[in-house]
């Protein structure tokens, strides 16, 4: 795989950042050390400018290509925070603060952006401006929505944006990508059933929210199995049920709540209107009441037909042609590169981790194997977007 041979050469310096990040993992927009280190690095490379404080602790970089007489600007983004989770890897640099580490890769797309970045500001073979993008709070927090929302898109020009993540599971050296929608909008309910609570023993006298919140946790399966077409995807997972405290007492209220995975904006506000209408519905039904809220997550990932085409093309110069897949299967996981998506067109692609633990999963670890090529991924789109002329 043509890896790029200055990347090679200071493959080493990335994988030693990526382990420092590792060590030291930082929760959605507490990212204060982590930014240090990238707005510190972007001003060592020698980035036009650097620009902390973006989204609350963002970091945006601006590198200008030999030429800029193109016009063209194009972002690069990656992510820096960790996950609120006990490390089990045993590897000699896992996460020094038990209980947060780095389980989704982001410390190893930081790094690799910071790679990048380097090679870009010391070879400017490009006619154009590359912006590289480091946003906080991925896992659940919308930094990326914080980010556009400060306007980051208009003040730095940003056209395109570009996104990537690891996928375990998908070989060392592959990558895989589809147009439309890649990642799902993820959106969440919480469903109070009040009740009458009564002894145990007379349930004649009582309203028994955990009976009707039982029904409604089956009724919710019937979206999925009933009201969604099959060709179109949809996940409703009740994942919380809090009710009662002891044997003999029936009690007073029940709290449900769980998630709604979708991949297209009709379906997502059909299903939060078919969750209300089925958790009011049954608890009417049994004289009970039932307040539900939805609460709006990460949008629909949907990735731009040519933005993905030239990702495509990108791809496979890096990793040959049979090695990337350019219509693999939505996954109902969220994004928030979706935020920049809407804002700007462009691609969020994955690259494969190889057999590695799954994102989340306490013993996960970023396989620095693939920095190389992620590297030279972010290098080659910036310089075949924005050719620089001889
Ligand atoms: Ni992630």
């Amino acid at each position: 795989m043509p890896i790029i041979n200055r990347i090679a050469e200071f493959a080493d310096d990335v994988k030693a950042w990526r382990r420092d990040l590792h060590e030291h993992p930082e929760l959605l927009f507490d990212v204060n050390r982590t930014a240090g280190i990238v707005a510190d690095k972007l001003r060592s490379f020698g980035c036009d400018e650097v620009v902390e404080g973006i989204g609350r602790t963002g970091v945006v970089g601006v590198i200008k290509g030999r030429q800029t007489a193109s016009g063209k600007v194009i972002g690069l983004r990656a992510d820096m925070d960790a996950l609120p989770i006990l490390e089990t890897t045993g590897v000699d640099y896992a996460s020094k603060t038990p209980g947060k580490m780095h389980a989704c890769g982001h410390d190893g797309h930081t790094a690799m952006l910071l790679g990048a970045a380097r090679y870009l500001a010391e070879t400017r073979n490009f006619d154009g401006t590359a912006i590289v993008i480091f946003q906080p709070a991925e896992e659940g927090g919308g930094g990326g929505r914080e980010m556009v929302n400060d306007g980051m898109m208009e003040r730095f020009g940003i056209a395109e944006v570009f996104g990537m993540h690891n996928a375990p599971g998908l070989p060392v050296g592959a990558f895989a990508i589809r147009k439309g929608p890649i990642m799902a909008a993820a959106d969440t309910y919480d469903i109070h059933i009040t009740g009458r609570g009564s002894h145990a023993a007379m349930p004649h006298q009582a309203i028994d929210p955990i009976v009707i919140g039982s029904q409604i946790v089956q009724a919710l399966q019937t979206i999925v199995a009933r009201n969604i077409d099959p060709l179109d995807s949809c996940v409703v997972s009740t994942t919380m049920f809090r009710a009662g405290d002891t044997h003999n007492v029936i009690p007073q209220t029940a709290h449900l709540c769980g998630t709604i995975r979708t991949l297209k904006a009709d379906t997502r506000v059909y299903v939060a209107k078919r969750v209300k209408e089925i958790a009011e519905g049954i608890a009417a039904l049994h004289g009970a009441k039932a307040t539900v809220e939805i609460s709006d997550g990460y949008p629909v990932t949907v990735n731009h037909d040519s933005p993905t085409d030239f990702a495509v093309g990108v791809a496979r110069q890096v990793a040959g042609k049979e090695r990337v897949m350019d219509d693999i299967m939505p996954l109902m996981g969220a994004e928030d590169f979706s935020y920049m998506l809407e804002a700007r067109p462009g691609a969020f692609i994955f690259i494969g981790a190889g057999n590695t633990a799954g994102l989340h999963h306490p013993a996960y670890d970023f396989n620095d194997e693939i920095s190389p090529l992620g590297m030279s991924y972010w290098a080659r789109l910036v310089e075949t977007a924005m050719p620089a002329r001889a």
